[in-house]
């Protein structure tokens, strides 16, 4: 741990390239699987860090996965087939494997401990236990209040109509897991259009869901079939390349078999505004997800605002936008970001502080940030604060900064998408900037 990488800058990028496979999709294929009845083929799943924690979590709960190439089998145990564990499961920097595991596990016949690591600590889970609660979960903190290690003691749960305080869809789906083990019905109120990845998938399962605006309800089912899944690309990891592309001068990238489901696919929308050449081909679906290949050139940005119900839809992106932003002409405003501040960093601090080493003209506000675009970034020492989002948005300011930078502890990258950094060297092509 605690790995420098050099960063040279210049350059343009060029080619085809692969994303990882989609982290928000391949978790809930994993904890859905490990309770459906039979073998399901997860293909194209992705191998970051916190999908591995997923894994791990339900190995620990007697569900057995086989790894072959790029397939992943999953036997699972059906509805109430989990094991006890003695152990308390490591949900190491995974908000989303702690959140949707507090849900499925709510309404199980064993006592759990679920714990993580350090940021993960540090992250809120009271809006997760509080309706779990209301649905008659029996959930202890263990240490401090509203933070992991929590304890999840059996207990019978009841359907509840709950309105979501956030546009959470951790929360959102933690509450549809334990749905799926209460009695009569359970509906969940949006505030605004959270990514609908659990939503898609149940359907595809047969378990019924309904829609109603922003209201989302689910009743019990009889038992959940397994089923296989084809496994997009994550846009999120697609991000920093959509972005890089688009701000050094010569770029031409293809980006084949991404998700562009409409709650995530803010980042294409968000750029098209600012003025970038993305073209989407080959619109199709797979796995009840839409998924297209993606052409990128670069462009000149300008500055724009992004605030209200489009936060949701780029939660994970904002880092990648601010680089962007941060070669736009003219000024772009993020409002309505606080839940930034809960992520595996507070993002909005993080961005601020490299920004404004890299020389840039930024504000730090509660809920966003303000950047003044168009100043040439400078090379620097860059935190990636143990964030995997930090790591990567800054590597790829890096590429465009005069001088060379360092991102530290850059290891993190991992933790959603492996191999980064030598798919950022290989579709550079630097010889004639030497
Ligand atoms: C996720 C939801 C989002 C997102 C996270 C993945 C998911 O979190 O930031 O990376 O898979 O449901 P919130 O629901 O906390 O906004």
């Amino acid at each position: 741990m605690g790995e420098n990488v050099k960063i040279k800058p210049g350059g343009r990028i060029s080619g085809y390239m692969p994303v990882p496979g989609d982290k928000s999709i391949s978790i809930r294929a994993v904890l859905l699987s490990s309770v459906s009845d039979g073998v399901s083929n997860i293909s194209g799943y992705g191998t970051g860090e916190d999908i591995l924690s997923s894994v791990k979590c339900m190995e620990q709960l007697g569900i057995v996965f086989r790894k072959k190439g790029k397939k992943l089998t999953i036997t699972g145990k059906g509805f109430d087939g989990l094991l006890p564990s003695d152990e308390p499961l490591d949900c190491g920097n995974s908000g989303t494997t702690l959140r949707l595991l507090t849900g499925l596990l709510a309404g199980q016949r064993n006592a759990y401990v679920l714990t993580g690591d350090d940021s993960l600590k540090k992250r809120p889970m009271a809006r997760i236990v509080e309706p779990l609660r209301l649905m008659g979960a029996d959930i202890v903190y263990l240490k401090k209040e509203g933070r992991i290690p929590i304890k999840i003691n059996p207990a019978e749960l009841r359907g509840i109509k709950y309105n979501m305080p956030v546009a959470s869809a951790q929360l959102k789906s933690a509450i549809l897991f334990a749905g799926m083990y209460a009695s009569g019905t359970t509906i969940v109120t949006e505030p605004a259009c959270s990514r609908d990845h659990t939503e898609i998938m149940f359907e595809n399962r047969g378990i019924e869901i309904l829609k109603n605006g922003l209201d989302i309800s689910i009743k019990k089912p009889d038992n959940i079939p397994a089923s296989d899944i084809q496994i997009p690309g994550d846009i999120s990891g697609a991000a920093f390349f959509i972005v890089l592309a688009s701000i050094l001068k010569g770029s031409e990238l293809t980006i084949r078999n991404v998700c562009i489901n409409d709650t995530r696919r803010g980042i294409i929308d968000v750029l098209e505004n600012m003025g970038a050449d993305i073209r989407i081909l080959k619109s199709r679906k797979e796995g009840g997800e839409p998924v297209a290949d993606l052409e990128d050139k670069y462009s000149k940005l300008k500055g724009v605002e992004i605030s209200g119900d489009v936060i949701p839809k780029v939660i994970d992106e904002i880092p990648a936008i601010a680089i962007a932003a941060a070669h736009a002409q003219g000024v772009t405003v993020i409002k309505d970001a606080e839940e930034l501040r809960v992520k595996e960093t507070d993002r909005i601090k993080a961005v601020c502080v490299n920004l404004k080493r890299m020389g840039a003209k930024v504000e730090e506000k509660n809920d966003g940030l303000k950047i003044q675009g168009g100043k040439k970034l400078k090379g620097s020492i860059l935190d990636s604060y143990k964030d995997h989002r930090i790591a990567m948005a800054f590597a790829v300011a890096a590429c465009t900064a005069e001088g060379h930078s360092v991102i530290t502890d850059s290891e993190w990258a991992d933790i959603s998408f492996p191999g980064f950094y030598s798919i950022l060297h290989r579709l550079r092509e630097l010889e004639h900037n030497e």
